[in-house]
C-alpha cells in the first residue's frame, strides 16, 4: 500500500526552510489548569461546530503528507480528552506506513489508553511533567494527578510507546530546584527528559522574562552532578540532547526557544483544532482551511493554500526584541 510519490511540491518558505513536521491539535480543551498556560476557570472553549472532525483533519493531513510532511504530532489542549483518539491515529497511520506519529499529552488519561493507542499505530509519546513532587505537581496543574501521570509514563513505556520523552518547563522559583531530580528519573527509567525554556504563550499574558532559566544553565546544573556527552546535533531538531558520561540509560535534552531560538532550521507547521494553519507557534496570522474545506474546495486548492501559508513564514519570532508581540492564541489553542 502507501502512495509512491508526492503529489504536490514541497512546502518551502522564503528562507529556504521546508515544512516536514506537522503538529495537529485535536482539541483546545484540557483537564489540567497549568498556571503558565490557562486560568483556573479554563478558557472560552471553541464551539463544537468549528472543530474539525477526524475525517476532516485526516483529509487536510493527507494533503500535507502529499506535500512532503513526514512527521505528525497529535496534540491539544490535552488530546486524550477528545473521544476515541485511537480511531484518529488509525486514520493517520493508513496514510503512510513510514510516517513518524507521536502524541503530546499531560499523561492523565495515558495509562488507560496506551495499549489501544499503540495498536492503532502510534509510535511514541511525549508527556508534559513539570514536577516530581506530588503536592507541587498539584499546585502547578491545579489537579491532584501526579500518581496517575507517573503510571501513564510507565504504562506507555511497557506498551512500546517509546522512547518516552518528558517535556519539563523550567520556571525560576517554581521548579528550578528539581533539575537534578529529573535527571535521576531519566537515569532510572531510560526516559528522555527535555527541559523547555518558559515562553510567552500563557493565556493570562503574565509571562515574565526574569522567570526564564536559560537552557545552558539547566544543562550546567545537570552536568555538575552527572557529567554529560552531547549527541551530534541533528537539525532541525530543536532539542540539543545529551547522554550520561557514565553510560547510565536515559537522555537529557534542552529546548532553548527563548535564549537560542532555532527558527533558522524550524521545519514545523501547525494545524489548529478549528482548521487554521500556522507556520509558526508565534504567528500573528493564520490561514483558514476549515472554510474552504467545508465549502467544497478541491485537494489542489487546499494544497495551494498550505503552500502560500508556508511561503509567507517569517524568519523568526523575536522574543528577544522589544517589538515582540505575543500571539492572541495561547498555547492550549495552538498546540505544542
Ligand atoms: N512555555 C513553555 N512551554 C509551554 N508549554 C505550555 N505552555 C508553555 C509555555 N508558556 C508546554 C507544555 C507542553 C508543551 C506542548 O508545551 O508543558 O509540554
Ligand atoms: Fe493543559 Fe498542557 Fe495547558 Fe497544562 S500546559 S493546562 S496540560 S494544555
Amino acid at each position: 500500500m502507501g502512495r509512491m510519490a508526492r503529489r504536490y511540491p514541497e512546502l518551502v518558505d522564503g528562507f529556504g526552510r521546508t515544512a516536514s513536521d506537522l503538529r495537529i491539535s485535536i482539541t483546545d480543551r484540557c483537564n489540567f489548569r497549568c498556571r503558565y498556560c490557562m486560568p483556573p476557570e479554563g478558557m472560552p472553549w471553541m464551539p463544537k461546530d468549528q472543530l474539525l472532525s477526524y475525517e476532516e483533519l485526516t483529509r487536510l493531513t493527507s494533503i500535507l503528507v502529499d506535500s512532503g510532511v513526514r512527521s505528525l504530532k497529535v496534540t491539544g489542549g490535552e488530546p486524550l480528552v477528545r473521544h476515541d483518539v485511537p480511531t484518529f491515529v488509525r486514520l493517520l497511520r493508513a496514510l503512510r506506513a513510514d510516517l513518524d506519529i507521536s502524541l503530546t499529552t499531560n499523561g492523565y488519561l495515558l495509562a488507560q489508553q496506551a495499549a489501544e493507542l499503540a495498536s492503532a499505530g502510534l509510535d511514541r509519546v511525549t508527556v508534559s511533567c513539570d514536577s516530581l513532587i506530588k503536592h507541587r505537581f498539584a499546585e502547578m496543574t491545579l489537579r491532584d494527578a501526579f500518581d496517575e501521570v507517573m503510571k501513564g509514563l510507565h504504562v506507555a513505556a511497557e506498551e512500546g510507546l517509546g522512547p518516552v520523552k518528558l517535556n519539563t518547563v523550567v520556571i525560576e522559583g517554581v521548579n528550578d530546584d528539581e533539575i537534578t531530580a529529573f535527571a535521576e528519573l531519566a537515569r532510572t527509567t531510560g526516559f528522555e527528559v527535555r527541559f523547555i525554556e518558559y515562553m510567552p504563550l500563557d493565556a493570562q499574558q503574565a509571562w515574565d522574562r526574569t522567570k526564564v532559566i536559560a537552557g545552558a544553565a539547566i544543562i550546567e546544573a545537570v552536568a555538575e552532578r552527572y557529567p554529560l556527552i552531547a549527541d551530534a546535533h541533528q537539525a532541525p531538531e530543536p532539542a540539543t540532547s545529551f547522554r550520561f558520561a557514565d553510560g547510565a540509560p536515559g537522555r537529557i535534552g534542552v529546548i532553548p526557544s527563548v535564549t537560542q531560538p532555532f527558527c533558522s532550521t524550524c521545519d514545523r507547521l501547525r494545524l489548529t483544532a478549528d482548521g487554521q494553519l500556522r507556520a509558526c507557534l508565534f504567528s500573528l496570522e493564520e490561514t483558514d482551511l476549515r472554510g474552504p474545506l467545508r465549502q467544497g474546495a478541491a485537494d489542489d486548492d487546499l494544497a495551494e493554500l498550505a503552500r502560500s501559508c508556508v511561503a509567507a513564514k517569517w524568519a523568526g519570532h523575536n522574543i528577544g526584541s522589544p517589538s515582540f508581540r505575543q500571539p492572541s492564541r495561547s498555547m492550549s489553542m495552538i498546540g505544542g
